[in-house]
């Protein structure tokens, strides 16, 4: 005997909303996912691509000593590069340079000359500051001015002042290079935390909350 189902309309309109709701919700961790991935890998984060992290020994840059630790006494008022140098779980130190966005500028002042938005607190006594060393128009590492007057990206003449906090002093950079949190242990410079502001390539805040997290989950 053939059985027919009565087709209850209240019934079928849930199913349709459950559906679509299903399909919206798996279209929306995609897109976001997609996202996230096209700013930075931040589900693929490998210990030489993570951002520097706290606790992490900044080493040189410069090719004739990349890897050796940055020492107090070589900073001044002319930029030192610097990458991140961190341990993985087996406690082998891994340099961050995996990510060319990690480069990093030091710089020493005497003190009281840090002022507007450079966060004193983040520095080693008022002193010694670090920043991101990328711009933040299109990524270009930003080296000191050939005249002193502060950073300055060759590629489109962007201009930033290191010693108010990296702020924008002139050029397209859409906002300032990001300064990190520094302590010294010893002789060595010790990094205290992630990057106060997003540097490039983020250009918002939550998609940098996004990559710190994922960073401390890795
Ligand atoms: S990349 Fe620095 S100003 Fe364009």
């Amino acid at each position: 005997m053939t059985r027919y189902k009565i087709k209850d309309p209240e019934l079928t309109r849930r199913r349709f909303i459950n559906m679509a709701m299903g399909a919206t919700a798996t279209v929306g961790t995609v897109s976001l996912l997609g996202t996230l991935g096209g700013a930075h890998p931040v589900f693929r984060l490998t210990e030489d691509k993570k951002p520097p992290m706290e606790g992490d020994i900044l080493v040189h840059a410069d090719p004739a000593k990349e890897g050796t630790p940055i020492t107090m006494a070589e900073l001044s008022e002319t930029q030192v590069t610097a990458w991140p140098m961190g341990t993985d779980a087996d406690g082998n130190q891994i340099i961050r340079k995996g990510e060319p966005n990690n480069l990093l500028a030091l710089y020493r002042y005497p003190a009281g000359t840090l002022s507007g938005e450079a966060v004193i607190e983040a520095t080693i006594d008022g002193e010694v500051v670090a920043y991101s060393d990328i711009c933040t128009h299109a990524g270009c590492p930003v080296p000191d001015a050939k005249d002193g007057t502060g950073m300055f990206c060759p590629c489109h003449s962007g201009q930033y002042s290191p010693t108010e906090g990296g702020i924008v002093a002139g050029g397209p950079p859409p906002h300032k290079l990001a300064q990190l949190p520094i302590v010294a242990e010893g002789d060595s410079i010790k990094v205290s935390g992630f990057f106060l502001t997003h540097p490039y390539p983020y250009t918002d805040d939550a998609t940098w909350e996004a990559t710190k997290q994922a960073a401390e989950e890795a």
